[in-house]
């Protein structure tokens, strides 16, 4: 049966987008599934196995042309200018991050769009909310310019559903920690140069101070938690703003210990940078209860299965192909 999701996926050369689109060309086949992004496709390191057009969801008419050419009706905007980043930009950041979600909500309240998926981010807590086991529904007072665009996103979220009946899925993403692709200039992207730098020269330099403690995930459980809330009965989504999501927590100094049960000689040194402030505002662990009850999530790496499987992968990826 021909499949009825035509995907738009905004944002795809990142970390993300990059392994979101080969999973949802598994599941809904590679023509029902284009990638976008502000990258020209020619400068890109990766090899393209589908559909790709270069868009800026600033340009809210590419948006239109490009849903209207490929009979899109779901797009999962990822698009946005990450915690570190955003930073060094802050009215750029919220430009990109506020009115590229307008563009794509505003697609769905003219009813050109039936689903969308946008991710919010563990940044919409700050230096108020409880830090352990951070519940769903708590103190969000974001100290970030990157937290209170997100923070803004999932209220906006919330009022087009509410008000315009339109169906827009979110999660709060913790750290993501993935081999196949680099991350974005996020605060918890130590989680993936550790890796690196441990199997090229043993020898590795954080950003953040040893005993930091950050909620995170392994990529594969972000992808699947992704799908899921997408396939997931509109009836069974009872949060609008975002779900809370939960993978594992641990410290830079946790995760060196972890990486050292396979390379005993690692050796980490901490530097702390302007990302310390930004890491010391966001919780350590997350209540994700609602996600597990209302759509039944559960994710399946802890931190021994994620650094194997990583270091397996990292490995794999260094070998020349025969
Ligand atoms: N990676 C994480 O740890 C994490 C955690 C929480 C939330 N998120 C959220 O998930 C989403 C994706 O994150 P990511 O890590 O893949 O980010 P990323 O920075 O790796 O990728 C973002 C992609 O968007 C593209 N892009 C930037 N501006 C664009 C524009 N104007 N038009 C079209 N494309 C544009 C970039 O070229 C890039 O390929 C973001 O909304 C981010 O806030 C990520």
């Amino acid at each position: 049966m021909p499949s009825k999701e035509k995907i738009l996926v905004i944002g795809s050369q990142g970390q993300i987008g990059i392994e979101l689109v080969e999973r949802l060309r598994q599941i809904y086949g590679a023509d029902n599934v284009v990638a976008s992004d502000v990258k020209e496709i020619a400068r890109i390191d990766q090899s393209h196995t589908g559909l790709y057009e270069t868009l800026n969801v600033l340009n809210a008419n590419r948006v239109h042309e490009v849903v209207k050419d490929h009979g899109i009706n779901e797009v999962y905007l990822l698009a946005a200018l990450l915690s570190a980043t955003a930073e060094k930009d802050p009215a750029f950041a919220w430009d990109l991050n506020m009115n590229g979600l307008f563009n794509v909500l505003n697609m769905a309240k003219e009813g050109i769009l039936s689903k969308i998926y946008w991710p919010s981010s563990i940044a919409v807590f700050g230096p108020t909310t409880p830090k352990k086991n951070t519940p769903q529904f708590t103190i969000m007072e974001p100290s970030t310019v990157y937290g209170i665009s997100k923070q803004a996103g999932e209220r906006w979220c919330e009022y087009y559903v509410n008000k315009y009946k339109v169906d827009v899925r979110s999660l709060r993403y913790p750290g993501l920690i993935g081999w196949k692709s680099a991350p974005g200039g996020g605060t918890t992207d130590y989680a993936v140069q550790i890796f690196h730098d441990a199997l090229k020269t043993g020898l590795y330099t954080c950003f953040l101070e040893e005993n930091t403690e950050l909620p995170m995930m392994y990529m594969p459980d972000a992808i699947k938690a992704t799908v899921d809330i997408m396939q997931a009965e509109r009836s069974k989504i009872g949060i609008h703003s975002a779900y809370n999501l939960n993978g594992f927590s641990f410290s830079p100094k946790e995760l060196a210990e972890e990486i050292r049960k396979h390379i005993p000689g690692l050796k980490m040194t901490c530097k702390p940078d302007f990302r310390q402030a930004i890491a010391d505002s966001w919780p350590q662990s997350i209540d994700d209860s609602r996600a597990r009850s209302d759509w039944g999530w559960k994710p399946e790496f802890n931190i021994g299965q994620m650094t194997s499987d990583m270091l397996i992968n990292l490995n794999n990826q260094k070998k020349p192909k025969s």
